[in-house]
């Protein structure tokens, strides 16, 4: 991969996206800008409260310093490398493609019963489902003695290789979420970026490694939360996930992630700097001082938690061995496979979000700072099983009204960065639409 000239490079993120993420802003940039514009102090720090993919972070930061904040690790890596892009010079990049290489050559051969069993249920699935089937059930090495005897003995002859190399990706999600060939090559590009020049902790490697997973996950919305079901209750073959899982199994992990990196060399660093930092809103709030002159805070508004949805990018992130939760009531791992000590969002919990929300607006109060809220009234839970919305616009104005002296209400349409008033508040418009509500003193 060849240097790319400063002025070759993408000046804003209006085309980029890091990962695939439930409830992103990506298409309401513009908006987001101009609310912050207008209320920030000129000169002030603004400070991106729940970051997520940071394309809010990157767009701040092109006109005022950002300390972007999430409680999930991996959005810290994304803020870093969406803000100062590293590019790799073509040496480097090979290098690190190289030691991936060989990594997985040498995986895969401890591997070929698992790998071999794999292929032959690829190869099949379209007459013969179960053993794919089985393998998307059961495949994780984190479960035992649930598969059928050739899955559970492959797994067996591959266990003991993949603890000693360190193949956490592949262990716990192989099978499941990613082919066991694509998990093995995304543990082998983790250990590759891991080693590279002994800096373990390039974030342009490692966003880059994140766009990968992200489009290789065999699920439907390219989240984690849970796997395909390949049965019915009943235990009857469903037929409609075969040729989507094909099509994701086919993804090669090594080309993607080269195309990752040239997509980050493409991207200009950002004019000013960004701090990233993986913390909860609470203790976000509690270190701010007078060099913050707005915050922007999209929390989430639905019962889903996003450690549920995102886990295995946290452990791409994160580079630990993240253990598995019980399925509740339970003493099996969980079906999603997902990291023990999760965060489990206030924001996402009935009986906690008013006081999450009374916390933020009077913690924005304290500091004598405008807050600008995204709400996002229609993209609730995912297409396939939408999920209401634990705050209602009214409820939060009100409790707004009770800190700040002017709230205003605008809704913002993607395509055109049209704005409505409070007036024209009804489902029709609201459609794609995104809310902001403006606090200020
Ligand atoms: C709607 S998403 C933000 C999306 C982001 N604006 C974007 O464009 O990608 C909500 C974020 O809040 C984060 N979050 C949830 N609870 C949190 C908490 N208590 N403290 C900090 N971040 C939290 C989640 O990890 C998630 O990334």
């Amino acid at each position: 991969m060849s240097e790319i000239a400063t002025e070759q490079r993408v000046p804003t993120t209006a085309e980029f996206r890091p990962i695939q993420y439930m409830g992103n802003k990506f298409r309401f940039l513009d908006a987001i800008d101009a609310a912050v514009a207008e209320v920030a102090a000129p000169g002030t720090t603004a400070c991106d409260l729940f970051a997520g993919t940071a394309v809010v972070t990157r767009r701040l930061a092109m006109s005022r310093p950002v300390l972007s904040a999430d409680v999930q690790g991996y959005s810290a890596v994304l803020a870093q490398a969406l803000t100062r892009p590293r590019v790799f010079a073509g040496r480097e990049s090979s290098s690190i493609l190289e030691t991936a290489r060989q990594w997985q050559m040498e995986t895969e051969r401890m591997t070929q019963d698992l790998l071999h069993l794999e292929d032959l249920a690829l190869g099949d699935a379209h007459t013969n489902p179960a053993t794919l089937a089985d393998i998307l059930e059961h495949g994780s090495l984190a479960v035992s003695g649930r598969g059928s005897h050739q899955l559970e003995d492959a797994k067996a002859s591959a266990r003991t290789a993949l603890v000693e190399r360190g193949a956490t990706l592949t262990r716990y999600y192989g099978g499941v979420y990613f082919s066991y060939r694509q998990a093995v090559a995304l543990d082998s590009l983790r250990h590759a970026i891991r080693i590279a020049d002994g800096d373990e902790r390039d974030a342009t490697a490692i966003a880059a490694l994140l766009g990968v997973a992200s489009d290789l996950v065999s699920t439907a919305g390219s989240h984690f939360a849970q796997p395909i079901r390949p049965r019915t209750a009943a235990g009857e073959f469903k037929r409609n996930w075969i040729t989507p899982v094909m099509r994701f199994r086919k993804g090669q992990a090594l080309p993607a992630f080269e195309a990752w990196l040239a997509k980050y060399a493409s991207l200009s660093p950002t004019p000013f700097d960004c701090t990233a930092v993986q913390a909860d809103y609470q203790s976000t709030l509690a270190t701010l001082g007078s060099e913050v002159g707005v915050i922007y805070a999209d929390p989430p508004y639905t019962r889903d938690h996003y450690s549920r949805f995102y886990h295995v990018l946290e452990t791409i992130a994160l580079d630990d061995d993240p253990g598995i939760t019980q399925a509740q009531g339970s003493s099996q791992p969980s079906r999603g496979l997902y990291r023990e000590k999760r965060h489990q969002s206030p924001f996402s919990i009935r009986t906690q979000v008013t006081m999450a929300f009374r916390e933020l607006f009077a913690n924005a109060r304290r500091l004598d700072v405008p807050l600008v809220l995204s709400y996002s009234p229609m993209s609730a839970g995912t297409k396939a099983r939408p999920e209401t919305r634990l705050m209602s616009i009214d409820d939060l104005t009100s409790i707004a009204s009770e800190y700040f002296a002017d709230v205003r209400t605008t809704v913002v349409e993607s395509s055109s960065h049209s704005r409505f008033n409070r007036a024209d508040l009804n489902a029709e418009i609201l459609g794609e639409a995104e809310v902001l509500i403006v606090a200020s003193n």
